[in-house]
């Protein structure tokens, strides 16, 4: 165990991580050049694409170090998005030490911040390293500043490279063996392995990504998932190097792989422990916490396509990703569909995208929205995902609470009272205002979740010219003045297009909403009233005139071939229509609705 290291890379998107990983791999002699074009750490055709790590993995390296021993290095890759703060957790937990990685150019980002204090949390060593000197607007000084006054880590300790050109990463390797402490634990206790990653392999079956903690794990033995209780035997137990290689046994310290015919994703929970079915250890590795969705959005077959085949597509994939839950749902506008939930915004196009690309079927996608918790006066608490499911009395309610977060952003000073008002805008609470340098601002605010994925994305990205970076971590439910806002079409309520939202933005929302309503439905022979409330009491009103006569009234009676083509238009249009008591809705008024701002 003395010459083990785990360790993970934590840096902001597109400050290097990938590049410095295939440096080290290429380093230790671990891959190919030519293997190495294909970019080992990043497996996902969306990934590649997106430039964004999704999935992490595990490599083992052998590296023969500057004092004459042979180390093995695993290097564990972390999620490098929001939506999966809680695996990078996972990830870092089962390190001892962390590069930390800056661009030199950019400096520390707020993804810099977030993980950083995550590393901290798992008490690792941290060794920050600034990348990309190479270019002619580095500025190491700068950020080694930055790193000593903002994370408290002497500028001495920094080191300098360029992942691109090479350079320094001997130097790495020698940190990471010299200042990382080998992995503690008893290999002849039982065993205690963390789960920090899954993945569904046709041949294998559901792998789970582990760090052992105590005791040995190898095939034929069976195991015990803490969590469940659920038992299977051990089939195979190996590492990525980076190719999945089989070992006779992972032993206390050591990361690497274990698969046993599981069949599901969702029994291997990261975060869970895994144990010994015969001699299982006392307890688990704290931190568990299960999987939870805090974004929900209908997904409904496109025209074309059937609730079956996207059953079957929604089956196949979540194989693969045991994060996403989806339950049947039917929306008058769309028919039958899903409520699926997502661990957060990039996470849903993530699944958007894979759903149509992979999987074949071209889908509808409603507006996300958080999770409400509702509680009733009765003492219930109940967990609403759809606006839909609120107690129809609204007497019942005792409260409704939103999910907040604590979102940190860096910007350059010139931005800040824009993105200030943008924040207030946003219901935001200011919580910290602090110089990192004399040109750049770190901001820190409560905000409700529901206000960051509307579309805080592009508009901070829009008011700092792209220049902002921010970070947000869950804080939990929140009381809040919530009101939901009822539509009604000739006074008849339309459930499917009630939504939840603060009393103080009610007003101007129900003002859009009927605007926009008055824009996509159709005229009728008779005059259509389209109003939103709270609860019954009315806050915003539109009236649609009624058609004056039937369509072909204009035709003065000539040519029967264009009448005839007119009537044929207007039943066409007809199809596409839900009756709403007196009134059709055409497809485009709900998902204008449930679409809108
Ligand atoms: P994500 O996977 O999106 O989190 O990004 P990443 O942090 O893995 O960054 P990646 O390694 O993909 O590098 C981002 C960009 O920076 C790429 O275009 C790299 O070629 C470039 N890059 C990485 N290291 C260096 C460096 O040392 N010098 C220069 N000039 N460019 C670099």
């Amino acid at each position: 165990m003395e010459l083990i290291r785990n360790f993970s890379i934590i840096a902001h998107v597109d400050h290097g991580k990938s590049t410095l990983a295939d440096r080290l791999l290429e380093y230790t002699g671990s891959v190919s050049r030519r293997e190495l074009k294909d970019q080992m750490l990043d497996t996902l055709e969306i990934e590649r694409e997106r430039g964004i790590t999704i999935k992490l993995q595990a490599v083992k390296m052998f590296y023969r170090a500057e004092d004459g021993n042979t180390y093995t290095l695993h290097l564990i890759d972390t999620p490098g998005h929001v939506d999966f703060s809680y695996e990078v957790s996972r990830a870092l937990a089962a390190c001892e030490g962390a590069i930390l990685l800056v661009d030199a150019t950019q400096g520390i980002e707020a993804q810099t911040v977030a993980n950083f204090w995550k590393a901290v949390e798992q008490d690792l060593v941290i060794l920050p390293v600034i990348n990309k000197i190479d270019l002619p607007s580095a500025d190491p000084e700068r950020v080694k500043k930055q790193i000593e006054d903002i994370l408290g880590l002497p500028s001495e300790d920094v080191l300098l490279i360029s992942a691109k050109e090479g350079i320094g990463i001997k130097q790495v390797l020698e940190a990471i063996v010299k200042r990382i402490p080998p992995p503690k634990g008893n290999a002849q206790a039982p065993l205690k392995a963390l789960i920090f990653d899954s993945y569904y392999d046709p041949y294998r079956g559901a792998v789970a990504f582990v760090r052992v903690f105590d005791g040995e794990v190898k095939p034929g033995m069976r195991i015990r998932l803490f969590s469940t209780g659920k038992e299977f035997e051990v089939t195979e137990v190996g590492a990525q190097t980076p190719k999945m290689t089989k070992f006779e046994k992972l032993s206390a310290g050591e990361v690497g792989y274990i698969a046993a015919s599981i069949k599901d994703v969702r029994d291997i929970k990261i975060g869970d422990t895994i144990t010994d079915a015969k001699n299982p250890a006392s307890s688990p590795v704290p931190g568990f916490r299960p999987a939870k969705p805090m974004v929900y959005a209908g997904i409904y077959p496109s025209e074309g396509y059937t609730y079956e085949e996207l059953r079957d597509a929604l089956e196949k994939y979540s194989i693969n990703d045991a994060a996403i839950q989806y339950e049947p749902e039917t929306s008058p506008a769309l028919g039958l569909g899903f409520r699926v939930g997502f661990l957060g915004l990039l996470h849903m196009e993530i699944v958007q995208e894979r759903l149509e690309r992979e999987y074949g079927v071209s889908i509808i996608t409603t507006a996300p929205s958080v999770v409400y918790r509702v509680r009733l006066k009765n003492g219930e608490i109940k967990e609403i995902r759809n606006p839909s499911e609120l107690p129809e009395n609204w007497g019942y309610i005792d409260a409704i609470e939103e999910p907040f977060v604590l979102i940190t952003i860096i910007t350059p000073k010139d931005y800040v009272g824009n993105i200030m008002s943008l924040c207030q805008e946003k219901r935001g609470i200011q919580k910290k205002f602090v110089y990192l340098d004399p040109n750049t601002v770190m901001l820190e605010y409560e905000m409700p979740l529901s206000e960051v994925i509307m579309d805080f994305h592009d508009k901070i990205k829009g008011v700092s010219k792209g220049y902002a970076s921010y970070d947000y971590e869950f804080l939990g439910f929140r009381e809040e003045d919530l009101v939901k806002l009822n539509v009604f079409i000739n006074n008849e309520p339309v459930d499917a297009l009630s939504f939840i939202v603060h009393r103080d933005k009610a007003y101007r929302r129900a003002r859009q909403l009927v605007e926009k309503l008055k824009e996509v439905i159709p005229r009728q022979l008779f005059e259509v009233k389209v109003q939103a409330g709270i609860g019954n009491k009315i806050i915003a009103s539109e009236r649609i005139p009624p058609l004056r006569a039937n369509v072909t009234a204009k035709c003065y009676g000539g040519d029967i071939t264009r009448k005839k083509k007119l009537l044929e238009k207007q039943k066409e249009g007809k199809k596409r229509l839900k009756q709403f008591g007196k009134v059709e809705l055409p497809q485009e008024a709900f998902l204008t609705v449930l679409k809108v701002e």
